[in-house]
């Protein structure tokens, strides 16, 4: 394998809430953050999977994820700030893999044929790659929060999913000079003026984030969705 996958599961999960960070909530038995490590390093091409998990919770994360098996995996304390928790992650990838992923754990059912497009992409020589899906809903602009301003062309836009793709050169080099937070990775790449390659998503890879989220995923994983 040629590459390492960064997850960053140290989030608090307010949205989801519940009181557990969402990481190690379970779908049908199963912790999201185990489900995203297994899926990660099940892909044929990973070859490390390196984790950011709640800072109080590394020994806890340590065990859940023994015993998963297809790639190395190691865990580290994550940060503050999603950004922080890839860097953590990041850090932790000694190894001269050429390809990074970084992969949201919330997206725990993002499958392995999804790794597997994106580092395709990057070793086709994308420097930064996400996978995208296009916009369902007609979208509008408001100007306060009851009075629309406008309709946005949502033929020019897309869902922008994890995990996202890099040369792994690029990534270590944008994050030591990373600055104000962003909500994803190829944000980096686009403010240094890098060229982000699409590919198609996979509305598998959806974000578990509202309790209405972790039914669709429980209903898709097999189980009761009360
Ligand atoms: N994340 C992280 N470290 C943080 C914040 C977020 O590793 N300090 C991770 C989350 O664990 C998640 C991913 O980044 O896998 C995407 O973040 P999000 O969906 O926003 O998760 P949370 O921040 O946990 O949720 P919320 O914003 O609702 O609190
Ligand atoms: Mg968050």
């Amino acid at each position: 394998g040629d590459v390492a996958v960064v997850i960053p599961a140290a989030g608090l999960g307010l949205r989801l809430g519940g009181g557990t960070p969402k990481a190690l909530r379970e779908i049908n038995g199963e912790s999201i953050l185990r489900r995203a490590v297994r899926t990660a390093a099940a892909a044929p091409s990973v070859a490390l999977v390196a984790v950011a998990a709640p800072a109080d919770r590394v020994e806890e994360v340590v065990a859940l994820v023994a015993g998963v098996s297809g790639a190395r995996i190691r865990v580290v304390a994550g940060g503050a700030s999603r950004q922080s928790s890839v860097a953590a992650a990041l850090a932790a990838v000694v190894e001269a893999l050429p390809i990074v992923l970084v992969h949201d754990a919330a997206r725990a059912l993002a499958p392995a044929s999804l790794f597997e497009r994106v580092a395709a992409a990057v070793r086709d020589g994308a420097e930064a790659v996400v996978p995208v899906l296009p916009v369902a809903d007609t979208i509008k602009r408001v100007s306060t929060p009851d009075r629309v301003a406008g309709t946005v062309d949502r033929a020019e836009l897309r869902r922008v999913q994890t995990p996202q793709g890099f040369a792994a050169s690029l990534l270590r080099t944008l994050h030591a000079g990373a600055g104000a937070e962003l909500t994803d990775d190829a944000g980096l790449v686009e403010a240094a003026g890098g060229a982000v390659r699409c590919v198609p998503g996979d509305e598998l890879a959806f974000k578990v984030t509202t309790p209405f989220d972790l039914r669709i995923a429980q209903a898709l994983a097999g189980g009761t969705t009360h």
